[in-house]
């Protein structure tokens, strides 16, 4: 028994949630780290991922439980962003998970990208925790610091507990609306078939213990097999990034396998295939988020489940939201290239082999997919003459020219969600291209339309 339990990997574990909701600030409670203070606006924009080794979380979670058995590792903590314009984000980091928490304001109940949230988890089928979020703002809370919730409840008065329960049933009868059980967890009699709710503050630390218990035994109870250590490594890329002294790296999440120095990898790039040799394996410190530039941690190899960053030459072009693939002795590289290409060939074959058509521009390769598939839907019907990916450039620019002198509404780029370079906007304004940016793909399609009417005109 003792070997398979060493063969567990870490849970993947994704935070979702209608934006500020608190999920940003609940890992910085755990981390002890201000990482939502430094954040433009106060709003994550982007993916990240945190390490938590065992120990930390044991240390956490001592006060509700001092021998708890605890099987995994630790725990790979995914933060996503709440607001509406990063959907493909919260996409993303749902896909990657074993295991999620849904945050929710208490003070607001479910919102807008809670329900979104909520269908992701269901349709991908993820296990999932509630955490019932900023208890502290209930009027006369008396804050007991880093308490398991259970014990601070304890110490209000009756008239903070009253609105306590009224606001938590509001709350439950909102997930029944949704057709989702939901009870707190100490009361939850039926977890096959009904949610936990854990409340917490992220500013005094009440039910983080509860929060991070559940999680790391309902992880080893519930997903046994899913956990299981393999060989096969799988590994998708979150972004790319050019980091002073090592030039353009990917941020990776490993999700399953082991990286080594000086692998042979393939990744999938804008102009084709690209097949390196890792350089550098790097994390940042365990508890300390990747996305922020930080000093890194060297390794010669790394086991499943972690956030990476890996430096290696031609990485320029990787597009995030892809699979890296390790290329073993045996492997037909060939066929891995192939393989590592197939969504971003599947993009390619819809777009129209006449040469006539607009030219749209995404951020990754999945909100690519979302804007190639919508266009081409009846109701919509704009044809694709070519793409790219990431921020609109000069030669975009110019690659939508060659429709200028064919058919002018096509002398269009459709931007989603990725910037404008100054440079190229300016060079589409002499040449007469129109761009239409937007972060909802519907949006694009509006604007496009009131264009295309107007010319018509
Ligand atoms: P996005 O990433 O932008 O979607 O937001 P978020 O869900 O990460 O929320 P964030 O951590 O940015 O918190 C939003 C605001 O709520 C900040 O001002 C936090 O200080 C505050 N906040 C978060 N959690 C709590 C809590 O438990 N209690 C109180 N009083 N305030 C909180
Ligand atoms: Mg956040
Ligand atoms: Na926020």
């Amino acid at each position: 028994l003792r070997e398979t339990e060493m063969l567990l990997r870490s849970p993947i574990c994704c935070i979702l949630g209608h934006v500020d909701a608190g999920k940003t600030k609940l890992l910085d409670c755990i981390r002890c780290s201000n990482i939502q203070e430094g954040e433009a606006g106060g709003i994550t924009q982007q993916i990240g991922a945190t390490y938590f080794p065992i120990e930390n979380i044991k240390a956490r979670t001592m006060v509700l439980k001092a021998d708890a058995t605890i099987k995994v590792p630790g725990l790979l903590v995914i933060d996503t962003p709440g607001h509406e314009a990063f959907a493909n984000l919260r996409s993303r980091g749902s896909s990657l998970c074993d295991v999620a928490v849904l945050v929710v304001d208490i003070m607001h109940g479910l919102e807008p990208q809670t329900l979104e949230s909520l269908n992701l988890l269901r349709s991908r089928n993820v296990d999932f925790i509630v955490a019932l979020n900023k208890v502290d703002r209930l009027y006369g809370w008396k804050k007991c610091p880093n308490a398991p919730i259970f014990n601070a409840l304890k110490q209000q008065p009756d008239f903070v507990k009253t609105e306590f329960n009224t606001r938590v049933s509001q709350i439950i009868t909102q997930f029944m609306e949704q057709g989702i059980n939901t009870a707190l967890y100490y009361k939850n009699k039926s977890l096959s078939d009904t949610f936990s709710i854990v409340p917490t503050s992220a500013i005094s630390g009440e039910g983080l213990p509860d929060l991070l218990l559940l999680l790391v035994q309902r992880a080893h109870k519930t997903m046994q097999e899913r956990l299981t250590y393999t060989d096969q490594v799988q590994c998708t890329v979150l972004e790319v990034k050019v980091i002073e002294g090592l030039g353009t790296t990917i941020d990776v999440v490993l999700v399953n396998g082991i990286l080594h120095e000086g692998d042979q990898i393939v990744v999938c790039g804008l102009q084709g295939p690209i097949v390196t040799n890792i350089r550098a394996l790097l994390t940042p410190h365990p508890m300390k988020e990747l996305r922020v530039k930080g000093s890194y941690q060297h390794h010669k190899e790394i086991k499943a489940a972690q956030g990476v960053k890996i430096s290696a030459q031609g990485l320029e072009h990787t597009i995030a939201g892809t699979a890296l693939c390790v290329v073993r002795n045996s492997d037909d590289i060939e066929a891995l290239k192939e393989a590592i290409m197939h969504d971003m060939n599947d993009i390619k074959d819809r777009i129209n082999k006449t040469g006539v058509g607009v030219f749209v521009q995404a951020s990754t390769l999945g909100s690519l997919e979302a804007l190639t598939e919508f266009l081409k839907s009846p109701e919509v019907n704009i044809p694709v003459r070519d793409f790219s990916i990431g921020p609109v450039h000069k030669k975009d620019v110019m690659k939508a020219s060659i429709m200028l002198d064919k058919k002018q509404e096509y002398a269009t780029i459709l931007a989603f969600d990725v910037k404008v370079m100054q440079d190229a906007r300016q060079l589409a304004d002499e040449l007469g291209i129109k761009i239409f940016e937007a972060d909802v793909i519907y949006h694009l399609f509006d604007k496009f339309k009131g264009y295309v009417a107007a010319l018509r005109e």
